[in-house]
């Protein structure tokens, strides 16, 4: 066993774990945190992605045991996420909703580092996570519409 020192969505969180378990395993099973879900455990669904220390992760290729006090963002720990959200609900972008923890964690952070992204942009930003439900288009739509209601809001302040 190993303790594990981190700060989950803002609040430091210590755990003792197996140094064998996975970020994505330690995050939900012995943290409680359940926004981010296991899909492949292979990197390639992306269904369990975080931040970590700010920057997109796949939380099923980290060790637990390789973190030593950083920063680990799931979707509960994202602030100002509303309209994307909303843009989410209104161009039903998601169907059966497992892959949205992590389409929404991956478009926030795109939006925060680029605000105007094109849609080429955006398909590029979330060609790493996958889609059973919605060919991908909707959520496209979602991420370039809630750009633009962030646009506007910056252009009235
Ligand atoms: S569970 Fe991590 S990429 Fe699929
Ligand atoms: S909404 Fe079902 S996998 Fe994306």
């Amino acid at each position: 066993m190993k303790t594990i020192n981190l700060v989950l969505n803002g609040t430091p969180r210590s755990v003792q774990a197996d140094a064998r378990r996975l970020l994505i395993e330690v995050i939900r099973d012995e943290l409680d945190t359940k926004g981010a879900r296991v899909g492949c455990l292979t990197g390639d669904c992306g269904a369990c992605t975080v931040l970590l220390d700010g920057e997109v992760r796949k939380a099923c290729l980290v060790l637990a045991a390789s973190i030593d006090g950083n920063d680990v963002r799931t979707i509960e720990g994202l602030d100002a996420i509303e309209a994307l959200q909303q843009a989410f609900v209104s161009h039903n972008a998601f169907q059966c909703g497992f892959c949205t923890s992590g389409m929404l964690v991956v478009a926030a952070d795109l939006l925060k580092k680029n605000p105007s992204p094109t849609r080429d942009q955006i398909r590029h930003a979330i060609s790493g996570n996958l889609c059973r439900c919605t060919a991908y288009e909707p959520i496209v739509e979602a991420i370039h519409s809630a750009a633009r209601i962030d646009d506007a809001r910056s252009d009235r302040r």
